[in-house]
């Protein structure tokens, strides 16, 4: 006993709490939303630093009980188009990594304890971090974004394109449909200069799984079948010029080499193809884009890992049949396979990005015939380098141009 007390003075640890204390110590940092130690006068960013939480309050609790996630998903009566190039359309596909400032509408609390950005002064460095890339990408006509809080992040986010990288004011405008991500409360939505034709929709549509045809190999034959669905998605129609186009945005389920998440995958996928299929039978020649972070490789793009990212799902080749003819990745226009990832996997956990295998290519852009045809470039964006700690999101963003001029 003596021996223990004259151990814990030396080492420091004389107030060891019990997992209880620790528990609730957790717990009251959670209810308070955000430890209050922001240094606000050093920030280089000082005027922008304060307009984020204008709404939040400074001192004040940021979360005091589960928000309600709310939809920016209604078009206009009159759907604008603000694009500054009438013969092109850009589009960008971006999982920002937890574009959160307000704390979420899931279980976890972001700013803090749990996601990357611990206070709300790394939550501002990260959505500046992240319209630096959206300006680095050319500031795309519609840009898909993962892991997004809610619509007033995205205005948060269009703002500070306005300010401080020049963005025409008016021209972004957010959409998202909230989805059924109550873990994490993650959102795919988007930022377009390109209103939608139609409300922005979802579907809540759940499939049985393992899928026929599957190979994941989890479920046992003869075990009883089991329902799931997208948990985030959503579904744009545009008009772009002449050209229609339903835009499927996901976030699909993580781990990739996990038997158990590969057959939930291909069941997410099949309800998107189902979707995309569903609104092609009444629009038979909208073209379609899929795009997000898929959470799975291609495995008919070899990427800057090489075999090892050989998929064990189908999810890829389920999407790209709900088109006749198949989606086309746009990944396969990359030449230079080294180029091709869009994800750092620190796989021997080192915190340093050593490229080769540690590159992953896991999100997508999925385009159907017309719009392959009408396709004038398209490129991962690597303006930045990973490494543990940093502000900026851990996926590279994907941009691509077309051309659609009239006639
Ligand atoms: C391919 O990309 C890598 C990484 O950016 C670069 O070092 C290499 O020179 C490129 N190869 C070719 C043939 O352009």
């Amino acid at each position: 006993m003596r021996l223990l007390s004259l151990l814990a003075v030396a080492t420091g640890l004389c107030l060891l709490p019990s997992p209880g204390a620790l528990l609730s110590q957790v717990e009251a940092r959670r209810s308070t939303g955000f430890p209050q130690q922001v240094a606000l006068d050093t920030s280089p960013d000082q005027v922008e630093f304060d307009d984020l939480f204008e709404t939040a309050g400074r001192h004040g609790t940021i979360r005091p009980k589960r928000p309600i996630p709310r939809a920016c998903a209604a078009a206009p009566a009159e759907p604008g188009d603000r694009r500054s190039n009438v013969n092109e359309l850009t589009i960008g596909n971006f999982n920002a990594e937890w574009l959160f400032l307000f704390g979420g509408t899931g279980g976890m609390v972001c700013p803090g304890f749990g996601c990357p950005w611990k206070n709300r002064k790394m939550a501002a460095e990260h959505i500046f971090k992240v319209a630096e890339t959206i300006t680095a990408m050319g500031q795309p006509d519609i840009i898909h974004m993962s892991e997004v809080e809610g619509c007033e992040t995205l205005g948060k986010l269009i703002q500070i394109l306005e300010v401080k990288h020049g963005a025409v004011p008016g021209a972004y405008k957010p959409y998202l449909i909230p989805g059924r991500d109550t873990a994490l409360g993650q959102q795919v939505g988007l930022i377009t200069k390109v209103d939608p034709q139609q409300d922005v929709f979802r579907t809540d549509d759940r499939t049985i799984y393992p899928v026929a045809g599957s190979r994941c190999g989890y479920t046992r034959p003869g075990a009883p079948s089991r329902l799931t669905g997208s948990t985030k998605n959503y579904f744009a129609v545009f008009k772009v010029n002449d050209v229609r186009m339903l835009v499927a945005g996901t976030h699909m389920i993580a781990y990739p080499d996990k038997p158990e998440r590969c057959e939930k995958r291909e069941a997410q996928a099949t309800v998107l193809a189902d979707t995309i299929r569903a609104h092609l039978a009444e629009n038979p020649s909208d073209q379609v884009i899929v795009l997000g972070d898929f959470n799975d490789y291609d495995d008919e793009v070899l990427d800057a890992a090489g075999v090892i990212d050989t998929p064990i799902s189908q999810a890829l080749a389920l999407l790209r049949g709900s088109t006749s003819p198949p989606l086309f990745n746009l990944a396969k226009t990359w030449l230079n396979q080294t180029e091709r990832y869009t994800n750092w996997y620190d796989r021997n956990g080192d915190c340093k990005d050593g490229g080769g295998d540690e590159h992953v290519l896991i999100d997508h852009v999925l385009v159907s015939d017309g719009l392959k045809n009408r396709l004038v470039s398209s490129a991962p964006i690597h303006s930045y380098n990973e490494f543990c700690g940093t502000t900026d999101s851990d996926h590279w963003p994907i941009v691509a141009k077309f051309d659609v001029k009239r006639g």
